[in-house]
């Protein structure tokens, strides 16, 4: 081994353990589960090193600093750009060349904000983690080890027994199945032919249809072998298809500024040759279509990279924008479960279930509500507290009922489509929000022309733009460009202006005096006494509620909002003050912006800790609000990453991170883990081929700014610009 060599393998080595070190450090494994306690033990706190989300403690003013905000901002939208490129506009902005406005639409413009970051907002896992029902994994064929033996599903034939048929994928030449795998003539599983415990229609085309459940075998791949994939790797084609089909659609959208609620009522969508071909194979199961190939005939004029175009309908308003595209339609199976996921994508809500506890459910399951097993469907609408789901779930399945159960069949059927106009309600039964056809159209219409819809789009971008940091002030705005410019590409500005606005506050605050430590012991009353400070925030922000009820440590007496009058209050009551105004459930239904929120809990701490360590612990739980930083999008982090090195690592990863809506989205020991192992393989990568320090490479690509989309209060702050990796030198 060469001494250059050894020495880089051995900064390896100081380098992975530095790369460890951080990913404790940036996950939620090293913040405390409780609050401090009042003791001298949290001395060794100080030692420990950056919090999860540091606190915005006292900041150092610094001037702007116009490239670094241009690069943050540039990487919200998937960019990783150029440092000249920064430079530049950042001159010209200070100069006053350029605005930013010019510079936002630019980056607003880029290719993968359309392709990539807002189909992850509005998709997370509905886009990213592959569908298992639209394309039943059981039809996929088999080949004997012998090359020119016949195709299966279930176990090889011979070849006397094998027929020729020609196969959807290559109508002019022929292959042979075994006769299991082909019937051709066969389309639905009769109620007496199959053990399924269920009253649906049962189609071929489906999970249960396809061998993998199967008790007898009733079907096979269909005329020219239409239901079934030649191979694994067609299998994948169809998947990555279905997936693509939702992005680029949405890509579409934005580049081309349509109405954000177009997504979900267009009939158009952008799709390539696979998953038009499977539109047909609907259809054909739909129709019960034999002769596949008139059907299929000009599809291989329908370009490979796909295009935007109409799908057919056999029933108007059967399509809905992405709702009725495989890989959102068959993503769940039962309808309820759809229909969740159609609000959840649409509204942001039923993302729990809080409420429904076991034995509720079980009591009036006891009767069977399994839409699989009974259609009973209007028991659960109309009882307390379970029409608080039910309504907005049970009656918005009508609308969708033409699409059966994914794993009862994959098609539609015009003669399960209800008939006529139908409610939609929002909360529960008493909050009626409207009429309409009872199709996947007339439900899309009415969905997307509710005040949920404006404000989920909305939020995506608060949540991923502003974060934590966001105040009513920007949440309004932002809302209020949804609902009237209703694109994409408006809210996402307004996002990033107030993010613009927000990092040249931070910068400009003039950094707070050390906080004068309070005498915080008790009182005479033996309660801690009540700073003038936090008189003035309690009189103004709580007292409305908080002015009669006396302290009292009974448990049954919680529900009652205790006065907050007395000149002293018992140490238990400011600690639980403390917990429920940094994590937002106090004022009671009327959050706090977060600077406001940020003072009072300050105060609270000031009250309650003296000793520094046990201050900056407290700082760190309630004011970092034990949460990881917050992450970029995987695929962008991991672009960027590349772009940086100059190379690529050549490894797909699977991230589990890509099925995170942006406001759980946080680092996590395995983001960082994933991050500094492509970092590690890209830069190998690059130096192998280009040459350069190995060092520099990783220093650049796992910064701070290129895995966090740290909002500005902690950016701007030069302080704690250094982050975890590259606190520790490598040399
Ligand atoms: C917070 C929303 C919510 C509330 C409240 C709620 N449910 Fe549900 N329920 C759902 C969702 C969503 C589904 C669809 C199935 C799924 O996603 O797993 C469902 C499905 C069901 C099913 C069908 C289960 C199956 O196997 O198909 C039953 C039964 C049920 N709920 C009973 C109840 C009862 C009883 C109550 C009231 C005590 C209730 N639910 C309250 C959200 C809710
Ligand atoms: C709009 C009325 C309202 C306002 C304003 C309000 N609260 Fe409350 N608070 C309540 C109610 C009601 C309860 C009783 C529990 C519940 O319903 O959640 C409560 C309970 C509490 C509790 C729980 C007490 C315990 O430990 O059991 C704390 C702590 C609290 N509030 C703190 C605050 C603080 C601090 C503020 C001001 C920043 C505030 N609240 C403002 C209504 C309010």
């Amino acid at each position: 081994m060469t001494r250059r060599r050894r020495r880089r393998s051995a900064t390896r080595v100081r380098w992975f353990a530095t790369l460890l070190a951080a990913t404790a450090l940036a996950g939620a494994v090293s913040v405390p589960a409780e609050p401090p306690a009042r003791s001298a033990a949290g001395a060794q706190a100080e030692l420990v090193a950056p919090p999860a989300e540091p606190a915005p403690g006292p900041a150092l003013a610094s001037p702007p600093d116009t490239a670094a905000l241009l690069g943050a901002m540039a990487a919200l939208v998937g960019q990783a750009a150029e440092p000249a490129r920064l430079a530049a506009w950042a001159e010209k902005i200070d100069g006053g060349a350029a605005s930013l406005d010019g510079y936002l639409d630019e980056i607003i413009g880029a290719e993968r904000f359309a392709a990539e970051v807002v189909p992850a907002l509005v998709f997370a896992a509905f886009v990213n983690v592959r569908n298992y029902y639209a394309l039943p994994v059981a039809f996929t064929l088999k080949h004997p080890a012998d090359p020119d033996g016949p195709l299966y599903l279930r176990a090889p034939c011979s070849a006397d027994e094998a027929i020729a048929v020609r196969p959807w994928w290559n109508l002019r030449a022929e292959v042979k199945v075994c006769p299991d795998s082909y019937r051709p003539d066969k389309w639905t599983l009769s109620p007496g032919e199959h053990s399924y415990r269920t009253a649906m229609a049962l189609s071929c085309d489906s999970q249960v249809g396809s061998p993998e459940l199967e008790t007898s075998s009733l079907c096979g791949c269909g005329p020219n072998l239409i239901r079934c994939v030649r191979d694994e790797d067609q299998y994948n084609e169809f998947n990555k298809s279905f997936m693509d089909e939702v992005k680029r659609t949405t890509a579409y959208v934005v580049e081309h500024d349509l109405a954000i609620a177009s997504l979900f009522t267009s009939n158009a969508t952008f799709r390539d040759r696979n998953t038009e071909l499977y539109y047909r194979r609907q259809k054909i199961g739909t129709l019960e279509i034999q002769r596949v190939e008139h059907e299929l005939a000009d599809l291989d004029a329908w370009p490979q990279a796909g295009k935007w175009a109409p799908r057919e309908e056999i029933a108007p308003g059967q399509h809905a924008g992405v709702l009725t595209a495989p890989q959102l339609l068959h993503w769940l199976p039962d309808r309820r479960q759809r229909q969740r996921g159609y609000y959840e994508m649409m509204w942001c809500n039923l993302r729990n279930s809080f409420g429904a506890t076991t034995h509720k459910v079980l009591e009036l399951n006891a009767s069977g509500n399994n839409f699989f097993v009974h259609d009973s469907w209007q028991r659960l609408a109309h009882t307390e507290l379970c029409m608080n789901c039910h309504a907005r779930l049970d009656y918005g399945s009508q609308f969708f009922l033409g699409f059966p159960d994914s794993r009862a069949g994959t098609h539609y059927d015009p003669a399960l489509q209800a008939s006529g106009t139908g409610p939609l309600y929002g909360r529960d039964l008493r909050d009626l929000r409207g009429q309409a056809p009872l199709t996947p159209q007339g439900f899309a219409h009415l969905a997307t022309a509710q005040p949920d819809f404006n404000s989920c789009m909305a939020s995506h971008f608060v949540n991923y733009v502003l974060g934590d940091r966001a105040t009513g002030d920007d949440v309004h705005a932002i809302e209020a460009t949804v609902a009237q410019d209703g694109t994409f590409k408006a809210a996402m500005k307004v996002a990033l202006e107030r993010y613009a606005q927000h990092w040249r506050d931070d910068a400009r605050a003039p950094a707070p005096a050390v906080a004068a430590v309070v005498d915080a012991q008790p009182g005479p009353g033996g309660g801690m006494k009540v700073s003038r400070a936090l008189r003035v925030q309690l009189d103004g922000h709580c007292l409305d509620c908080h002015d009669e009820a006396p302290y009292s440590a009974d448990p049954d007496a919680a529900d009652l909002p205790f006065s907050f009058k007395p000149d002293e209050l018992p140490r238990r009551l400011l600690v639980s003050m403390a917990d429920h105004v940094a994590f937002g459930m106090m004022p009671k239904n009327e959050p706090l912006d977060p600077p406001v929120r940020d003072a009072i809990v300050d105060l609270l701490i000031d009250a309650l800790w003296t000793a520094p360590s046990e201050r900056s612990e407290a700082r760190r739980y309630y004011l970092g609000r034990a949460r990881g930083l917050p992450a970029h999008q995987v695929d962008n982090e991991l672009h960027a990453i590349d772009r940086i090195a100059g190379a690529s690592s050549n490894i797909a990863w699977g991230a589990l991170e890509r099925g995170i809506w942006s406001d759980q989205s946080t680092v996590t020991p395995g983001f960082v883990a994933l991050s500094g192992l492509e970092a590690l393989r890209a830069c190998a990568h690059a130096v192998q081929t280009r040459g350069g320090s190995l060092e520099s490479c990783l220093l650049q690509a796992t910064a701070p700014s290129v895995w966090s989309r740290r909002p500005p209060a902690i950016t701007a702050a030069p302080a704690r610009s250094q982050g975890a990796l590259q606190s520790k030198p490598l040399e």
